[in-house]
């Protein structure tokens, strides 16, 4: 199909010579039309303008059924790009949240039926095509907040048989979804209760057992570790990191969520496409990142639901990083993946510009799971995902208006995506 949308009030990051991801002071520097047509073809950005120069005889084959959109008063932007998310789940954990706010303590929330390990007990329970659907409800939601790219990861299996599972289901999704899908193997999310005082034993057979099927199968892109505090240590996250490298799977490491735990420095040192959370961020691990080529990704859902403190995305940005926001959706700590509430969350609470926020939430979280050749931005021969919005003042009205969905018109891959799904 092709769809020539006009009348645009203004078409929001455009690019004229393609970047990977953009950095430092160049994140408030973003370039619009004002005033503008857009061409989808074929799936693909096929041109774009501004209306002052639109010709639309020139820019049309005689033959082809065009679907003319009129965006008088409304933006187009593209599609948000969701560089972290455990979506696949098998079920919400609202009433750990509860217990929270009463005063529980971790064992107690666990005793009752909370923490990645219960979430663990569920997904061995819960049918494929159960974990499916639910899942594909979630990716329904997301696209019609203007998500159109996700990455998911396992990590609530922490079982050969449970991550296959999971990573199977991912790979359904990836197949039935119109969202471009990256899938990530984080079998190292936690450490099961079978083997418990045993973390190494469960590090030999992550690396033995599931990583060789993982990749026998074809079912990752990307391997993850929890490398924190309690969790798995720099020398376990060394030794994953090596073997997924030996089958092809780069590293994007969930960071200093908890402590400087030595994670940012592990994952740079491996060359990681991503660490992510990283909210005990100091100088020492700016300087790593520094002429790395790894994304540092912030996690703002998570720091707000969990109340803890927020990574130093401002500074991170003033020392010349660039900085990537993803939603984190999972049941624990994220338990949605709103990606127009991450980009007001940038703006009100980690004080990023508009500008900034919007390239932390689409072209360098595109980068941030490999795929800022094809998304992240308006330019040609890139995947045709964006999005119209309502008829808003500006692009600045984004962030402010958080709460709202300000999305009206989804088209993913060249297509426009049904109306009840938005
Ligand atoms: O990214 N930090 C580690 N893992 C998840 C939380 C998982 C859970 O509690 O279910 C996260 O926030
Ligand atoms: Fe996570």
């Amino acid at each position: 199909m092709t769809i020539l949308i006009e009348n645009i009030k203004k078409l929001v990051l455009t690019e004229e010579k393609p970047c990977k991801f953009v950095s430092g002071k160049a994140m408030s520097e973003l370039n619009n039309i004002d005033d503008a047509w857009l061409l989808i073809r074929n799936g693909k950005i096929a041109d774009f303008g501004s209306m002052n120069n639109m010709e639309k005889t020139n820019l049309l084959f005689k033959t082809e059924e065009v679907k003319v959109i009129d965006a008088s008063g409304k933006l187009v932007f593209p599609s948000f790009v969701d560089s972290h998310t455990h979506l696949v789940y098998p079920a919400s954990r609202e009433i750990e949240y509860v217990d929270k706010i009463k005063g529980l303590s971790y064992e107690e929330i666990a005793k009752k039926g909370g923490g990645i390990l219960n979430t663990a007990r569920k997904m061995k329970e819960i049918p494929e095509e159960e974990l499916y659907k639910q899942a594909m409800q979630r990716l329904d939601e997301i696209i019609a907040y203007g998500t159109g790219a996700v990455e998911i990861k396992s990590g609530y299996g922490l079982s050969t048989e449970s991550e296959l599972k999971m990573l199977r289901v991912i790979k359904r999704l990836k197949q039935d979804s119109p969202l471009t899908i990256r899938a990530n193997f984080l079998g190292a999310h936690a450490v099961p209760a079978a083997y418990k005082g045993r973390q190494t034993e469960y590090v030999d057979k992550v690396i033995n057992e599931m990583l060789p099927q993982v990749a026998e199968e074809g079912l990752a892109d990307f391997v993850d570790v929890f490398c924190d505090k309690g969790f798995f240590t720099v020398e376990d996250t060394e030794r994953i990191l090596e073997a997924g490298q030996k089958y092809g799977l780069r590293g994007k490491i969930h960071a200093n969520e908890l402590d400087y735990s030595g994670g940012i420095q592990v994952g740079v040192k491996y060359n990681a496409l991503s660490v992510d959370h990283l909210e005990y961020t100091g100088d020492a691990e700016i300087k790593v990142l520094k002429n790395s080529e790894t994304m540092p990704t912030i996690l703002p859902g998570a720091a707000f639901f969990l109340g803890m403190v927020y990574a130093p995305a401002r500074k991170m940005i003033d020392a010349g990083l660039p900085v990537a926001m993803a939603s984190d959706f999972n049941p624990g700590s994220a338990p949605s993946g709103n990606m127009q509430f991450i980009l007001s969350m940038a703006s009100i609470a980690y004080r990023l510009l508009p500008e900034e926020a919007l390239y932390a939430t689409t072209l360098n979280t595109a980068y941030a799971m490999g795929v800022s050749d094809k998304l992240g931005s308006i330019t040609r021969g890139k995947i045709a995902n964006v999005f119209i919005t309502k008829k808003i003042p500006g692009i600045e009205f984004m962030p402010y208006a958080f709460g709202s969905n300000k999305v009206e018109t989804v088209i993913l891959n060249g297509e426009i995506v049904k109306r009840e799904l938005c």
